[in-house]
């Protein structure tokens, strides 16, 4: 199936139509910046632009950087606060004029690594997906299986968020050498790795990249690898997933339209046997 992903992040929105079954782009990847404030509406806008310049009409899917349930905003770390409780599939959808379906960042981005990445090895067992950039994300699956919204980023490290301490933004806002983010970072993954015991560790996100920088610095029991796809499995994994939801819609239809026609033929036989 054809998809536009999306991947909706703090300074840039990019989005490319992909091929879900091979995870292969099929256009360029676009990227337009995010709008300042990157309120709902200016946000919608940016989208409705990206999907024009595309030229697409068909099914769009997003990965958004916040916990996003039945297409509603629960949380703004990084966003701006007036996303709270948005409806943000509805906000997209009527600015763009076609069907939207948006997930969490993480989450999506841990699809596409899980089916095409580095996840493909880890199909038994507990793996977890972490994105390291302006904030912390995370994806948990259960033998291939998604826990879907969780916020490990948010965990308590020194009294505040672990984002805080070591997103790749901390590393750029306090200018700390790759060796102290990776230091860091290992305190994170270490507490983690105490509470959830996963069997690997994924990074991905912008700071994973440079995964060699810091690696050195990592002592878990868990191996931890970079994510494949690196910045793409936010757009893949958005197709992914907006495929997951076009075929849920269509099985939906159908048991409706099943038991439609099931009613409509008892109430025919309970009229007959009136008669
Ligand atoms: C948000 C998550 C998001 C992560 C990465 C966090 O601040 O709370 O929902 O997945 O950043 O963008």
């Amino acid at each position: 199936m054809e998809i536009l992903g999306v991947d909706i992040g703090g300074s840039g929105i990019k989005g490319a139509i992909v091929d879900t079954k091979t995870g292969e782009l099929k256009t360029e990847r676009l990227r337009i910046p995010t709008p300042k404030p990157a309120t709902p509406e200016a946000m919608a806008e940016t989208l409705k632009e990206l999907v024009t310049q595309i030229g697409w009409k068909g099914p769009i899917a997003c990965g958004f950087p916040a916990r996003v349930v039945n297409g509603v905003v629960y949380t703004a770390a990084n966003i701006d606060k007036s996303w709270l409780e948005t409806p943000v599939e509805k906000v997209f959808s009527d600015a763009v004029g076609q069907e939207v379906f948006v997930a969490n960042d993480a989450d999506v981005a841990g699809i596409a690594e899980m089916h095409f990445g580095a996840g493909r090895a880890y199909q038994r067992g507990k793996a977890m997906v972490i994105t390291i950039g302006t904030g912390i994300g995370s994806a948990l699956f259960l033998d291939g299986k998604l826990y879907t919204n969780s916020e490990l980023g948010h965990v308590l490290l020194h009294g505040d968020s672990a984002e805080r301490y070591c997103a790749d933004s901390a590393r750029e806002r306090e200018g700390l050498k790759w060796k102290d983010f990776g230091k860091r970072f290992n305190e994170y993954l270490s507490h983690i790795e105490f509470i959830l015991a996963p069997d690997v560790f994924i990074l991905g996100g912008g700071a994973s990249k440079k995964f060699d920088k810091f690696k050195d610095e990592l002592t878990v029991k868990a191996p931890v690898i970079p994510a494949e796809s690196l910045n793409l499995a936010g757009i893949i994994g958005a197709a992914m997933y907006g495929e997951i939801r076009v075929k849920q819609a269509k099985e939906l239809a159908k048991e409706a339209k099943e038991k439609d026609k099931d009613e409509k033929g008892s109430k025919k036989k309970s009229r007959k046997d009136k008669e």
